[in-house]
Order: C-alpha cells, then structure tokens, then sequence
C-alpha cells in the first residue's frame, strides 16, 4: 500500500537510484538531490539541513516538509510541502512538489501521492495550495486537476533549468 512517511535512512540507497533516473534522463521541470552527492555519509551529513528548513533557517529555502513515498517497501517517490506561501513560491515552486521514480510512472502513484499530500496539507491546518506546473508538463496538470486543482492563471516565468516557460497555477482548495 501507498504511503508518505517521513525521511528514512533505510531507503536511502533507492532514493539515490530515484535521483539517478531523473538526471539520466534530463527531466527540465523537475530536478532531485545530485546522485553522485548521495554516499554512505550523505543521510546524516543533510539531517541537519533538513531539519532547519522545517523550521525555516536555511537562507534561500523556503519552509518546507520532505517525504518519501514508498509502497511494501519500495522506494516510488517524494512529496514535499511548503506551508508558508510568499511572493516567491508563487511565481516559483509553489506550495507543493512530488515525484514519482521514473520506473514507476503510469501506475497511479503521482495521483496518489498527490491525494495523501493533501491530507498531510489539511494536517498542517492549511485551507489551500497552489501548484505551479510548467504548461508542457500535461500529466501532473492532469494529476492536479484530478485532485480538485482550479487553474488560476498561466504566466511566463524563467528559471536556470526550464527557461522562459509558461506556467499553470493551480489552486486546491482543502
Ligand atoms: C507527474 C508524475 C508525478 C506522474 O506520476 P505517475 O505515477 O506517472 O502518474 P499517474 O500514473 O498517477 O497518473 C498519470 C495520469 O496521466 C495520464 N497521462 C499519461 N500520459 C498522458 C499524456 N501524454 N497526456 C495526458 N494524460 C496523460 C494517465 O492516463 C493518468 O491519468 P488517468 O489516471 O486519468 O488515466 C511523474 O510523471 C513525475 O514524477 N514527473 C516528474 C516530476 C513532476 O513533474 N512533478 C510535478 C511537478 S508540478
């Protein structure tokens, strides 16, 4: 069964095969750690920086929470959510990402990810969340509209790995 859980270092090893596939195969609108990063150290030497950006101490970062999502003890892929929506996050990476490793995509995992992160939203005492999706990538606006996303507007924006691009923001409202 599906389930988000929070960063454990017995997945960490496929978690590193998950960022491998999408820097393997140049996945412009969504970019994970840097594989050749990930070593035996890797875990405890980021527990730090994870937990302060839970907190909102690393400069540059929004707030934000990580989970992993795994299933019968596969790594399938991430979520993360930032709870606290600013200027920047909603020209830019809104209030949600998630993934799903590339070997799993098409088996229903983005949407269901994409469902159990909203209720971790709603746990967070949150009332709704913006994503922002490039206007090419079809299958998570798909995913979003599936899970009640109303498209807001599309604008250009620009940044180092899309671009100028267009982007769709989606409220969901929870
Ligand atoms: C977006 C992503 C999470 C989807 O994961 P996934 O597990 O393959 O998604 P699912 O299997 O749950 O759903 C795919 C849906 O897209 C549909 N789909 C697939 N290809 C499609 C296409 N070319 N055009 C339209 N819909 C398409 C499928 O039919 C399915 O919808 P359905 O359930 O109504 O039939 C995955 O592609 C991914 O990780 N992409 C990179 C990260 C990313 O883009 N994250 C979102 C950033 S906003």
């Amino acid at each position: 069964m599906l389930k988000l859980i929070r960063r454990n270092p017995s997945f960490m090893s496929a978690y590193k095969e998950y960022c491998q596939e999408f820097w393997d195969n140049n996945i412009l609108w969504f970019r994970p750690t840097n594989p050749q990063n990930i070593d035996a150290n890797w875990f405890e030497r980021t527990a730090d920086w994870y937990a302060k950006k839970e907190q909102g101490l690393v400069p540059g970062y929004a707030k934000g929470f990580h989970y992993w999502a795994v299933d019968d003890g596969r790594f399938i892929g991430e979520f993360q959510l930032r709870p606290d929506l600013d200027e920047d996050l909603m020209t830019g990476i809104g209030s949600i990402g998630y993934s799903v490793r590339i070997t799993e995509w098409g088996k229903g995992y983005g949407k269901g990810i994409l469902k159990q992160g909203l209720d971790i939203a709603r746990d967070f005492g949150l009332d709704k969340v913006l994503l922002t999706i490039n206007d090419d990538n079809i299958i998570s606006s798909h995913i979003c509209e599936m899970n009640g996303g109303i498209l807001m507007d599309k604008i250009t924006v620009e940044n180092k790995d899309e671009g100028v691009h267009i982007m769709r923001r989606y409220w969901i409202y929870l």
